[in-house]
């Protein structure tokens, strides 16, 4: 975690002309500039003060052709070796760990709603998830709420569940009750060397609403703030529809179902510019 803040501040204070050439491609797999993304639209007045860098999983040479052609699944774009040397390894690295450490979360999760340890590894559902490293980079402005300025607008992450790990920078906020009004928002502490786990709205779906998704934001106070987000979703094509564990005649399905990978695009489409 320590190499990849590093590698992570190194890659960020390059040129904007060098981070342009790894510029978010159509697999959403690269940079992300600063006001890029807006996660808040109904309340943000300018984008999100936070620049990023996606990495997914990289597909084997043998993969290709059969998942290139589906969104989100490609090859990794990776800053040059010279000017970031042991960079891409970094991040392949922690792209390994973290997701072993998610799967075991999911794990507690399928027991948490009296299914089998294992009921989301099985084929088709999240033996080859979406599983993507968010960097970010936030700027040293003071966040405005009042005027629409934040670092990152009020959101839940869209997926299964998120690993988040903070610098020592305070700004993340949580809002444990999403429909109270007003929302009362409170600081996240940060915890050198532990992840935030924050569920996703995919997680809300499938479960009915029993466990609800995160609601969260990012207020600036002035000083850069660096952070690593690794989002852990089902795979493309699972359909996320209601567990029979977590509804009834008198509990019936709330949502209705979607696969993994269309409520993705329709999220990111609310959120970007293209
Ligand atoms: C996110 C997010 C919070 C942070 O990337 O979805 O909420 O502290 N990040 O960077
Ligand atoms: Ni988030």
């Amino acid at each position: 975690m320590e190499k990849v803040f590093a590698q992570s501040k190194k890659f960020f204070s390059l040129s904007t002309e060098e981070k342009m050439k790894v510029f978010r491609d159509k697999k959403n797999r690269g940079y992300t500039p600063f006001l890029d993304e807006t996660l808040d639209p109904s309340q943000q007045t300018k984008g999100d003060c936070k620049e990023g860098f996606y990495i997914g999983p990289e597909m084997k040479e043998e993969e290709t052709e059969v998942w290139s052609p589906k969104p989100f699944h490609g090859p990794n774009q990776w800053p040059s070796e010279d000017l970031l040397p042991g960079w891409r390894e970094t991040m392949e690295k922690y792209h390994e760990q973290v997701l072993r450490a998610g799967r075991k979360i999911i794990r507690l999760l399928a027991l948490a709603l009296n299914l089998e340890m294992t009921y989301f590894e099985k084929p088709g559902v999240m033996d080859s998830p979406m599983a993507y490293i968010r960097l970010l980079h936030y700027s040293g402005e003071v966040s405005i709420p009042e005027k629409g300025i934040y670092g990152a607008g009020a959101h839940s992450d869209y997926g299964m569940i998120t690993l988040l790990a903070t610098d020592g920078v305070p700004g993340l906020q949580i809002c444990r009750d999403k429909d109270a009004s007003p929302q009362v928002w409170e600081d996240v502490q940060p915890v050198p060397g532990a992840f935030v786990v924050n569920l996703g709205d995919m997680l809300e779906r499938w479960s009915n609403g029993l466990f609800r998704s995160t609601l969260h934001r990012v207020i600036l106070t002035g000083e850069e703030r660096y952070s690593i987000a690794f989002f852990l979703d089902p795979n493309f094509d699972c359909l996320v529809e209601c567990l029979p564990a977590c509804c009834s005649l008198s509990n019936p399905p709330k949502y209705p179902p979607i696969t993994s990978g269309h409520y993705l695009i329709e999220r990111y489409k609310l959120s970007y510019k293209n």
